[in-house]
């Protein structure tokens, strides 16, 4: 595997294309914006510069990595040259489809296509392609440049060798790969935060503790860099809104809708620190008050 073709240059991909280019791959990312490509490049020299004034990485090894890494509107002519793509485009099942059919008709029969979406599984996307044994989610998580985890995830239809190639990949971008023996919503790690997220709302909605107390008790009694509530104020209300919506449109139980408190936050447009106002309230320099 020596080229890597990443679609979408938004807050995942463009990352993920980094992290592929740091550790020696050919990498190009597209996007169908120029301004999302430009954004994307100012956005990673900032933080790479970061991590070099910081003494993380080398002004040598940033240089290198960046000669690696194309950005391009060109999809077409990527796919042709790709060994491997990592799909992070909107999170629209129509979308992805499209991409994946598209990507099917242009890369090499050995390309492996894989989409780092972790609501929509490989089986909603293998059949638009002609290659389902090919096909698996390797599902990165934010920010891709830190985080250790990715998870690989594969359909009914992905070959074994598939699934290997994907994990060895991970391995090789210095990341730790868990590889899921069968498709689930959510994978493993949002499901096991989704649990614990809808276990804080039921003390709360409860009358059991306050918000500052439950994510008192699970920074200090459970060693948790931050409560769910400071978490979810964090990442933005309304993602979890969303993604509990499309977990129950796909098994229709009712205990995957989205709680009474976080409705009502959404609604109101409380979605946390971005808001100014979320299960906290923030000043102007982001401060909690
Ligand atoms: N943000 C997260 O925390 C996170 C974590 C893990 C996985 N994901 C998944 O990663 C994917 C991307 O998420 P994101 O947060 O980077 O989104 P984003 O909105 O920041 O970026 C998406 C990018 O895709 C581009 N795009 C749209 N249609 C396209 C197409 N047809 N071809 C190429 N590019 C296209 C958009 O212009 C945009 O730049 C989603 O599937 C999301 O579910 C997100």
């Amino acid at each position: 595997m020596q080229r890597i073709l990443v679609v979408g240059a938004g807050a995942m991909g463009s990352q993920i294309a980094m992290v592929c280019a740091l550790a020696g791959y050919d990498t190009t990312v597209t996007d169908v914006a120029d301004e999302a490509l430009d954004r994307a490049t100012s956005q990673l020299h900032a933080r790479l510069d970061r991590d070099v004034a910081k003494g993380r990485r080398t002004r040598e090894d940033v240089d290198a990595a960046f000669a690696r890494l194309t950005f391009s509107t060109d999809v077409d002519a990527a796919a042709a040259a790709a060994d491997l793509v990592i799909e992070a485009a909107l999170e629209k099942l129509e979308v992805k489809r499209e991409v994946f059919a598209r990507l099917d008709k242009i890369s090499p029969a050995h390309t492996i296509l894989t989409t780092n979406s972790s609501a929509i599984m490989s089986s909603q996307l293998a059949d638009a392609t002609g290659r389902a044994d090919r096909v698996a989610n390797m599902h990165f998580f934010n920010p891709a440049l830190v985080m250790r985890c990715v998870e690989v995830v594969g359909s009914s239809a992905t070959s074994d060798a598939t699934m290997e190639a994907v994990t060895e990949l991970a391995r090789s971008l210095g990341k730790e790969p868990v590889v899921l023996h069968k498709e689930i919503p959510g994978f493993v790690a949002n499901r096991i935060l989704g649990a614990v997220r809808d276990e804080a709302i039921f003390l709360l909605e409860n009358g059991i503790a306050t918000v500052e107390d439950i994510d008192t008790a699970c920074r200090t009694a459970l060693g948790y860099p931050m409560g769910p509530f400071e978490l979810m104020d964090l990442t933005g209300i309304e993602i979890g809104y969303h993604a509990k919506l499309a977990r129950h449109a796909v098994s229709g139980d009712p205990r995957d809708l989205p709680s009474r408190t976080v409705t009502e936050l959404v609604e109101r447009g409380d979605l946390g620190r971005k808001t100014g106002k979320g299960f906290y309230t923030y000043d102007e320099s982001g401060d909690r008050t």
